[in-house]
């Protein structure tokens, strides 16, 4: 039986699959081949990724594929009720808006609890847990969605304590170049915007980590007018930022001039007591990193003599999306969201077409682990080259693109080393 918030609900999620259906042209390729060839008959398959419309859809893919999913969300703010009530009609579902950190934890074990073949997981939580249960034997492979998990996994492997192989769809190149980068830079302005409604343009932001998804937060934010800053503890990402004409300093000093301070790092406290001491009045801050860690609200809690909910919003999970922290000398500081991914709760997410290429990878990778059941090792596997460039071959398919091909010719003068 599915844990939602309300079923009632469920008619207007469908509605909300149906459109994401509609631009995500390559998993509906695959689908389409899911469905003659059901590759996943038989199969249980264990989720947790943030619950919206692109995400149902990859679970129908993965239903008319044969399996049988259980899905709960992979943040406990992300999840869309709607889609939720939506998707028990065809997988298992635990998970609503606003669940505690108990509630959480409690899905996760409930997926587990179903002794899944496959893990499919967005920042290694549900795989952690796996760990340290007895389910971990039954388990023939997983797949890791993003960066932190990603990090995290690989750990496990150093540490010689994974118990099943795993592959990191999040290492592929047709997802970072493209969900990390473009997808995290659209959809994390677009959350800021639509908390706060204000103005990126003429306005400094600081964006910390010029990762994947900080290049495309940069990006975007450069593109809307900001006046953009780059913070970086890696000396070749802070000269790439400085090449690709951005300012460069420490945050300590960045966080003097900024209007928004956007966190994309994976780290621990990146913004923390100094940082905030140093921010000028009315600087709002943002993250869009896995976890809610980056700005370390701790800190900013314990310097703050009050602290209330502004910008009334309305949203149907969501009435207010901004918190106004005073500290000791009256100065105001913002925080959206709580600090947790703006563009997932603050926002709607990637847009559609940027999650079709990586819940593409997602369904191929899955299947993949499913055929070659007992042959991989208890270790990390990159997405295999085949299936990256398939998902980047269908989707310019889709979109009526053709390429040029290498003559035979030109293919012998790749291999060839004599002048
Ligand atoms: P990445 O590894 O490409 O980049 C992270 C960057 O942050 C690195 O260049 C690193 O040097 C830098 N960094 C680390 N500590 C720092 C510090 N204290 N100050 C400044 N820079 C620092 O990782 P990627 O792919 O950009 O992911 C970043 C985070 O975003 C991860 O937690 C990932 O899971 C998450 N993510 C979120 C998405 C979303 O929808 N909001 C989508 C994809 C990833």
């Amino acid at each position: 039986m599915s844990i939602v918030k309300d079923l009632s609900l469920a008619d207007k999620g469908n509605l909300k699959i149906e459109w994401a259906e509609k631009f995500m042209k390559v998993l509906e390729r695959i689908r389409s081949r899911f469905r003659e060839e059901k590759p996943l008959k038989g199969i249980k398959i264990g989720m947790a990724l943030h619950l919206e419309a692109k995400t149902a859809v990859l679970v129908k893919t993965l239903v008319e594929g044969g399996a049988k999913v259980f899905i709960t969300s992979c943040n406990p703010e992300s999840t869309q009720d709607d889609v939720a009530a939506a998707l028990t009609r065809w997988a298992t579902v635990y998970a609503w808006r606003g669940e505690t950190i108990d509630d959480y934890y409690q899905n996760l074990n409930r997926i587990l609890d179903k002794e899944p073949d496959v893990i499919v997981d967005d920042g290694g939580d549900l795989i952690f847990m796996a760990h340290e249960r007895e389910v971990s034997d039954k388990i023939i492979g997983a797949t890791e969605e993003t960066t932190t998990g990603v990090i995290r996994i690989k750990n496990m492997e150093r540490e010689g304590k994974l118990k099943f192989p795993v592959i990191v769809v999040n290492n592929a190149k047709t997802k970072y170049l493209f969900d990390n980068r473009y997808g995290t830079g659209e959809s994390t302005i677009f959350g800021i915007l639509n908390a706060t409604n204000l103005t990126l343009a003429g306005k400094t932001v600081v964006v910390c980590g010029y990762g994947w998804c900080g290049k495309g937060i940069a990006l975007r934010a450069r593109g809307m007018g900001a006046k953009v800053i780059v913070t970086e503890v890696d000396p070749i990402k802070a000269l790439e930022a400085v090449m690709d004409g951005y300012e460069v300093m420490r945050l300590i000093d960045a966080v003097k001039k900024a209007d928004f301070v956007i966190t994309a790092t994976g780290m621990i406290k990146v913004v923390r007591k100094e940082h905030f001491l140093a921010a000028k009045d009315g600087c709002i801050f943002a993250n869009a990193g896995h976890f809610d860690v980056e700005v370390w609200k701790p800190d900013l809690e314990s310097l703050s003599v009050s602290r209330k909910k502004t910008r009334y919003f309305g949203l149907p999970w969501n009435d207010y999306l901004v918190e106004e922290f005073t500290l000791k000398d009256g100065k105001k500081l913002y925080l959206i969201a709580k600090g947790r991914l703006v563009n997932l709760v603050a926002g709607q997410g990637h847009a559609t077409e940027i999650m079709d290429l990586s819940f593409s990878l997602q369904a191929l990778s899955i299947e993949y682990i499913v055929n070659n059941k007992g042959k991989l090792e208890n270790k990390v596997y990159d997405v295999p080259k085949e299936i990256d460039e398939m998902v980047a071959k269908i989707k310019l398919e889709s979109l009526g693109i053709k390429i040029d091909e290498l003559t035979e010719e030109q293919r012998k003068y790749l291999e060839s080393w004599i002048i």
